[in-house]
């Protein structure tokens, strides 16, 4: 469904009556055109710094120059001297651009793992303060710190402990015009998951995700990094829940345009929209409902017969039945429970029995914020969404000693059909009521399905992202 009033204030009439009656102007998101490029940054003015030379410093060095990017640094910026040192100690030809050339910078990245207490926090001050008075719009920050229980003292965790805060607060500030702030917590030793994560939250891939916090935790046992490469799912074998329409059919277009075969999985009663959407992308319908209990045998049988094993599962399909606690039927309550969670778990389970997955797979659970924030009238819904980044986190334990990862995409409000069934006044609350000032569209849940199923989030396992422009409710 349409934003219409993000598409009226950015025609000339809307820009100024906007202006006369003052009201806030969403800001039109830069999204992805094409497919992940390896010099996603040629012509990205990248302003990095460090609050001490060390493994993550050289990291980000490293990525952003086999991103192409300019990587600014000069006398009056606070944290170069990390940078330097990394740029020199890892002999890269970083292209090093001089103090303030007039070109305002739009990506900035800031490593702080070495942050170690109160006074070490100022840097946050110095590096973001004299700069972010004129951000292009649609510009990308990264802050890189720790996670809780990496830390070698309280102090030093307590410093940590800041950074959430902090970028929640800068996306807050920064997203009027579409720029985005997100914070990587990378664990000591998962370093080479760093490039991966840049790759996505530099980039127009990650256009609606804001304010959150990735944790990098290092790859599962036996998986090595790859070099980053182009359509980087190219022989994948993908298969998407509730791909007929909606976010699950973006997600399906956006796996194909990394390179992915496509199972399409819907309702047997949705087959022929199911038919055209696999159609248009070259991929394999399958209709199945996904509460058969049988559905993990049967996906794997129609894997098997593509003479293949399964690399990626998304579990997207799922359903809202709403009423008030104390109105709701219980088959109401089963039936949600069952297409939302219930299905996720026999599936994986029956799979994971039935070795159908390949090596390195990647399984990615569709939660909700609804799941975060809880919803009057959504006992049911919330229940199985909340269930789901339970789930994720418990099981990547079990999962990461085979070499799989599990991590989760908790969207906010979408513009689908789901939510074009909410009353016309609560709709207009919900998706002004974020730092984007808007909903976001199918396909950025699709970016950040794509990049949790792919290489670039090899190090990341028993996550929970959410792709809801720091939606106000429940952050
Ligand atoms: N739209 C939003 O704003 C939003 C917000 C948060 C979370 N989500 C979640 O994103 C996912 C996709 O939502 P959507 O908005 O695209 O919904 P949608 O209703 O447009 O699409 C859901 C798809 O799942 C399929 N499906 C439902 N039950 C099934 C079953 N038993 N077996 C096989 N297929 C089944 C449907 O036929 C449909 O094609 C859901 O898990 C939803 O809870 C959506």
């Amino acid at each position: 469904m349409a934003d219409k009033i993000l598409e009226f204030v950015h025609t000339s009439t809307g820009k100024q009556i906007a202006a006369a009656l003052g009201l806030p102007v969403p800001p039109q998101l830069k999204r992805a055109k094409a497919g992940y490029a390896e010099k996603a940054l040629s012509n990205a003015n990248a302003l990095v710094g460090a609050s001490a030379f060390g493994p993550v410093a050289t990291a980000v060095v490293k990525a952003l120059n086999a991103m192409g990017a300019s990587i600014k640094v000069s006398a009056d910026l606070a944290g170069l001297d990390g940078i330097k040192q990394a740029a020199v100690k890892a002999k890269l030809e970083v292209s090093i651009s001089q103090a303030d050339n007039g070109v305002p910078e739009n990506v900035y990245v800031l490593d702080v793992t070495s942050a170690a207490n109160v006074a070490d926090l100022r840097l946050l001050y110095d590096f973001f303060n004299p700069r972010l008075r004129k951000v292009p719009s649609n510009s990308r920050i990264v802050v890189i710190g720790r996670p809780r229980g990496d830390c070698k003292d309280a102090l030093a965790e307590t410093a940590q402990s800041s950074l959430p805060g902090f970028i929640r607060s800068l996306a807050k500030e920064s997203g009027k015009n579409g720029t985005t702030a997100n914070l990587i917590q990378v664990k000591t030793g998962a370093e080479n998951g760093i490039e991966g994560a840049l790759r996505f939250f530099l980039s127009p891939h990650s256009a609606f995700v804001t304010g959150q916090v990735l944790p990098v935790v290092g790859a599962p046992k036996g998986v090595k990094v790859a070099a980053f490469s182009e359509k980087p799912l190219t022989g994948k074998l993908a298969v998407v829940t509730g791909a007929a329409r909606g976010i699950g059919a973006a997600i399906a277009e956006v796996l194909a345009r990394e390179g992915a075969t496509v199972i399409g999985v819907d309702r047997p009663a949705d087959e022929s929209t199911l038919g055209a959407t696999m159609s248009s992308l070259g991929g394999i319908a399958c209709p199945l409902d996904i509460t058969d209990a049988d559905a993990g045998k049967k996906l794997a049988a129609v894997a098997a017969s593509k003479g293949g094993k399964i690399d990626i599962i998304v579990h997207n399909a799922g359903i809202t039945r709403d009423k008030m606690m104390r109105n709701m039927a219980a088959h109401l309550w089963d039936m949600v429970l069952d297409v939302n969670l219930g299905a996720i778990v026999r599936c994986n389970e029956q799979l994971l029995a039935g070795d159908a997955f390949g090596a390195n797979a990647r399984i990615v659970c569709i939660s909700s914020i609804g799941g975060i924030a809880g919803n009057a009238g959504q006992t049911n819904y919330a229940a199985t969404k909340s269930a789901v980044i339970g789930y994720v986190d418990a099981i990547a334990k079990q999962l990461e000693g085979k070499g799989i990862s599990i991590n989760a995409i908790a969207p906010g409000f979408i513009e689908t059909q789901m939510t074009a069934a909410i009353p016309v006044v609560t709709r207009e609350v919900a998706r002004r009521l974020s730092s984007l000032s808007q909903g976001g569209l199918p396909v950025d849940i699709a970016e950040a399905v794509t990049f949790m199923a792919s290489p670039l989030a090899v190090g990341v396992n028993g996550a929970t992202l959410r792709v809801c422009g720091q939606n106000l409710v429940g952050a």
